[in-house]
């Protein structure tokens, strides 16, 4: 039999960076992947999505160039060349993966993998035809798109009721477009459709968009797509889909019908445990995916489980993360992941980041906090590319130690910034230490660092 330092299970950005850097330390690694490298990130998810908002954010500009002095008639879209560009986009980054892997010695197997048991050696898992041993394990196998059963959705899936995986993929502007579902995904779908052309509809259970989005720059948010023409339905229940509508109800038990060409399904994902034989070797696994420690243990020794799998952020930087922090605790490095650091961002236009608590996670843990807020109308270089555009910086600190609690803001660059915002977390700096960087002038970066300012010693 095949012996492994390492297997590792599904070649999403969690697995085959875990791959990758455990093959540069040196160790015999296995990996395999059932379907295509790069996983949900690289071929229907994070890059897909990113480089149609890219093709809409391109088409906006254009529609409203004559704000900056600059000529631009009879602007078009073409679905087709935007799905065309996606794709190229696509392969040329899945071949990236390809070639580092290769270069690190990593041994790629495209098969299923399935966990088999576990011998004095490790743990033994069959892909194809070939049974393989792995000293240790990781499982990245990733998530998938929750499919609730509402009437009429499991019925019309792929065709009329889309998931990420087809949304990413038509080549036709659907005319009507109705999300169930007002998240990250439903989001940044509504914004791509509605600028090109949809009229989009939301239907939203909770009574705000954007999940655990601090609720100001939320509320932002929907203004900001609003204006570009979608239309939020909060706190409504989506009660069946029928092909050309979606009956939905209203929070005083009213009856809505939304008429819909096509239907996107985004109410959040599940973590792919079933089938893979985790019970062979006696993993844990709860509602939300395979339990796991900050050292992305899972409770059998030298079985580890990161990214969209262990269920603690579906992000594809804290896939990266946990690879690394997972590898280097088998490498005997200890190492953790500081969740508490994690930022995350909305590619809408305009863009969200966020990193550590909301207002709302203050209050309901009743911390003693203060907020500190600036327009991005603050920032020179906002003005200066933002026609007409606004934003908004929001920080929030303990307000007796004065450490940095959490950085909201929505405008133009968030998502580029908000690094800088985790860092200051990740050191717990004061208000004190972070006002001594020095930021780049003019960057959009500087209202950071002018917020910091807004609260008093
Ligand atoms: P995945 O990327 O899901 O990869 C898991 C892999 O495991 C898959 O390739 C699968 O085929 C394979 N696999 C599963 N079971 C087996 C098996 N038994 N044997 C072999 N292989 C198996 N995150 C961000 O941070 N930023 C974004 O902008 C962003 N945008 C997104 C947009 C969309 C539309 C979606 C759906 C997600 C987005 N995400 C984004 C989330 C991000 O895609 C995931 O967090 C990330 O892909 C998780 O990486 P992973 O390695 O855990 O799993
Ligand atoms: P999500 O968890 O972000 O949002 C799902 C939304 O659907 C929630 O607001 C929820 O209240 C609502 N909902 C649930 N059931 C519903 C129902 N029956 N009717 C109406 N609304 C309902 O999930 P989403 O958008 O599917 O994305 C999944 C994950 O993918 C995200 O949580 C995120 O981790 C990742 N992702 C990240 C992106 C990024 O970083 N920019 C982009 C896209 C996805």
């Amino acid at each position: 039999m095949l012996t492994y330092d390492l297997i590792v299970i599904g070649g999403g950005p969690g697995g085959y960076l875990a791959a990758e850097r455990a093959a540069h330390a040196g160790c015999a690694t296995l990996l395999i992947e059932k379907q295509a490298l790069g996983g949900v990130c690289l071929n229907e998810g994070c890059v897909p999505s990113k480089t149609l908002l890219q093709s809409a954010k391109t088409y906006d500009h254009a529609k409203h160039a004559a704000a900056y002095g600059v000529g631009c008639d009879n602007v078009t879209i073409d679905q087709s060349a935007v799905i065309g560009r996606k794709n190229k986009v696509v392969r040329t980054l899945v071949s990236g993966i390809k070639a580092k892997l290769k270069a690190a010695g990593v041994t790629v197997i495209m098969e299923e993998a399935i966990i088999t048991g576990k011998t004095a050696e490790g743990y033994t898992v069959s892909a194809g035809n070939t049974t393989y041993m792995g000293k240790h394990l990781i499982i990245a196998t990733g998530s998938s798109a929750a499919i609730p059963p509402i009437p009429g959705v499991r019925e019309n899936l792929g065709s009329y009721v889309l998931t990420n995986r087809e949304i990413l993929d038509l080549t036709e502007i659907p005319q009507k477009l109705t999300i169930i579902g007002g998240g990250v995904i439903g989001l940044e779908m509504a914004a791509y459709y509605a600028t090109v052309g949809s009229a989009v509809t939301v239907v939203e259970m909770l009574p705000h968009i954007a999940g655990n989005t601090d609720f100001e720059i939320s509320a932002i948010l929907q203004k900001e797509l609003e204006k570009r023409g979608v239309t939020f339905l909060l706190g409504h229940k989506c009660l069946q889909v029928e092909l050309g509508t979606v009956t939905a109800e209203s929070p005083n038990g009213e009856k809505i019908t939304i008429p819909a060409d096509k239907v996107l399904l985004s109410i959040g994902r599940r973590a792919n445990t079933a089938g893979l034989g985790l019970e062979t070797i006696g993993v844990k696994v709860a509602q939300t995916g395979i339990p796991t420690d900050t050292m992305c243990r899972t409770n059998v020794p030298g079985v580890y489980a990161i990214g969209d799998v262990n269920g603690h952020h579906m992000l594809a930087h804290t896939a990266y993360r946990e690879a690394e922090v997972a590898v280097s605790n088998i490498l005997g490095k200890p190492d953790v992941m500081r969740y508490h650091a994690n930022p995350s961002v909305i590619y809408t236009q305009p863009e969200v980041a966020s990193v550590g608590k909301t207002e709302e996670d203050c209050k309901q843990k009743n911390l003693d906090y203060e907020v500190a807020k600036l327009s991005m109308r603050y920032s020179g270089r906002f003005v200066a590319e933002n026609e007409g555009g606004d934003g908004l910086c929001k920080i929030i600190i303990d307000k007796k130690r004065r450490t940095i609690l959490g950085v909201h803001l929505i405008g133009a660059y968030a998502g580029e910034i908000i690094w800088g915002a985790a860092q200051m977390l990740e050191m717990n700096l004061r208000v004190t230490d972070a006002r001594q960087i020095i930021f780049p002038h003019p960057t959009v970066s500087e209202i950071i660092r002018e917020t910091l300012w807004e609260f008093h010693d």
